[in-house]
């Protein structure tokens, strides 16, 4: 079937197209409809949303088996793009010679009808041939492009920092042990395991932020971001929490808490003003089917300029709400999802920036305000999703950051390296992390993260 100096074209094209022209396809069948003399295929191959109607006539090259494919079956198939008379679509197929290069029965679980979230991600191999897993990762693919034109159009340098790594950046205890010690009886030392034998000769662990490596390419390059794997071992089954994330995460020299959460929101309007103008058809299916009035929310993100509300305040808001929060509010607790979302969602009713949390919730690298009692620290919290990002300034200041090392239980000569950039040529600079999928959860409107990221590494399950 294949003349190799023939070139497939993806069906994105043909239904783009302009003029009729003939063409070679290949995909997989979404339906058959088989009638007398005839059969209809819709035929798929990821490029875009719709699928490609095949129009088979009995007495073409192949028209036996072709017609007798189950859904999932892939094919080859040549023949004359036409103008359809079938509502709802310019082009079709007509073809003149087919091939099934795989055929698919009718235990293939994916059939026609309209399946579970729950039920798909048990079929994570074949969710992606999916009418709503297509969507997703085509945004997913677009929008990874999109984060990398974001900061190649402002000049910051792209660095790949470590997965694997020795410290625990955010300081909570949630890293995933990288080790080659035996399982069975490891060296010990005093009755401890002994990492001195271990392969890097340390306790080491997969990254939970690339931030304190960013921060040490931001002190020679100025601008620049890191896009990657970032691991947590946090035992929290929750619809917004992975033990495998892909987050972003700029970093600005000469740069404060006001800089970068004004690059935060240039950056969030950016992303979504791309997929708006360059997801449109995968959009309007989720507009239909997963968030009714999901791209007028886009619209209106695009054309808003984002509120900023202090700790403070946002504590006082939700203590005045006459709200029965699970969590009480007092000024120093963590603002648990139920209060970040009524924020985002009765309060703003839009993204928000809160700023200046105590010292004592937020990461020892956050800078001390003035009032020696918060640090310039910033969560963007949106509507459905909550946090979607968490930066801040850092300190500079190399007694301040070495006391509150001191104060978190970090030991200094941990992290020589980080208070040597302190030391020499030490300047303001801050940063901030956002979490890819919370973010696709808010472009698709996908309400699990589990539905945003290909194969995901959840607590109990590794699976594909
Ligand atoms: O707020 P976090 O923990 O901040 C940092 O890691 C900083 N080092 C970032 C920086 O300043 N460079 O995480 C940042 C974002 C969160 O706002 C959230 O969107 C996402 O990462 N995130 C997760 N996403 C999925 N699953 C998890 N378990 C996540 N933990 C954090
Ligand atoms: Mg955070």
């Amino acid at each position: 079937m294949k003349n190799w100096n023939e070139k497939r074209v993806a069906i994105r094209e043909i239904l783009a197209a302009e003029a009729p022209q003939e063409a070679l396809v290949a995909g997989w069948v979404r339906t058959v409809r088989r009638g007398k003399g005839v059969a209809f295929i819709a035929l798929n191959d990821g490029s875009c949303f719709a699928s490609l109607q095949i129009v088979l006539d009995e007495g073409m090259e192949g028209f036996d088996a072709a017609s007798q494919v189950g859904t999932g079956a892939c094919l080859a198939v040549r023949g004359q793009v036409v103008e359809s008379p079938a509502k709802g679509q310019r082009w079709e197929m007509q073809a003149r010679q087919v091939e099934v290069l795989g055929d698919a029965d009718s235990d293939y679980p994916l059939q026609k009808k309209r399946h579970s979230f729950e039920y798909l991600r048990t079929i994570a191999h074949l969710r992606p041939r999916s009418n709503t897993f297509g969507a997703v990762f085509r945004m997913r693919s677009a929008l990874s492009f999109a984060v990398h034109r974001f900061f190649n159009e402002r000049g910051f340098l792209y660095v790949h920092t470590p997965i694997i790594t020795a410290n625990d950046c955010e300081g909570a205890g949630e890293m995933f042990r990288v080790t080659t010690l035996p399982e069975q009886q490891p060296p010990t030392e005093n009755g401890q395991v002994d990492w001195d034998k271990d392969f890097f000769a340390e306790k080491t662990g997969l990254t939970v932020s690339g931030q304190l490596q960013g921060e040490l390419f931001a002190t020679a390059f100025s601008d620049i971001y890191t896009f990657g794997p970032t691991f947590r071992a946090e035992n929290s089954n929750t619809s917004r929490h992975a033990a495998e994330f892909w987050m972003i995460e700029p970093e600005m020299a000469f740069a404060d808490l006001a800089d970068t959460c004004d690059l935060a929101e240039q950056f969030l309007r950016y992303l979504v003003v791309y997929a708006l103008e360059n997801c449109r058809e995968d959009l309007e299916f989720f507009d239909q089917r997963i968030e009714k009035g999901l791209i007028a929310k886009l619209e209106a993100l695009a054309a808003a300029t984002f509120e900023t509300m202090t700790y403070t305040e946002a504590i006082e808001r939700l203590q005045k709400s006459g709200r029965a929060f699970e969590y009480p509010v007092e000024w120093g607790c963590d603002l648990q999802s139920e209060h970040e979302r009524y924020l985002t969602e009765e309060v703003v009713g839009g993204p928000v920036f809160v700023t200046d949390y105590p010292a004592g919730i937020k990461a020892f690298y956050m800078r001390l305000n003035d009032d020696e009692k918060t640090v310039a620290a910033m969560d963007l919290l949106v509507p459905r999703v909550g946090e979607i990002i968490g930066g801040s300034q850092r300190e500079e200041r190399l007694d301040v950051l070495e006391r509150r090392m001191h104060a978190f239980g970090v030991a200094p000569q941990s992290l020589d390296w980080y208070l040597d950039i302190r030391r020499w040529g030490t300047c303001p600079h801050s940063g901030f992390g956002l979490g890819f999928e919370r973010f696709l959860m808010y472009v698709t409107g996908m309400e699990n993260i589990r539905d945003v990221i290909p194969f995901p590494r959840t607590p109990g399950n590794a699976r594909f």
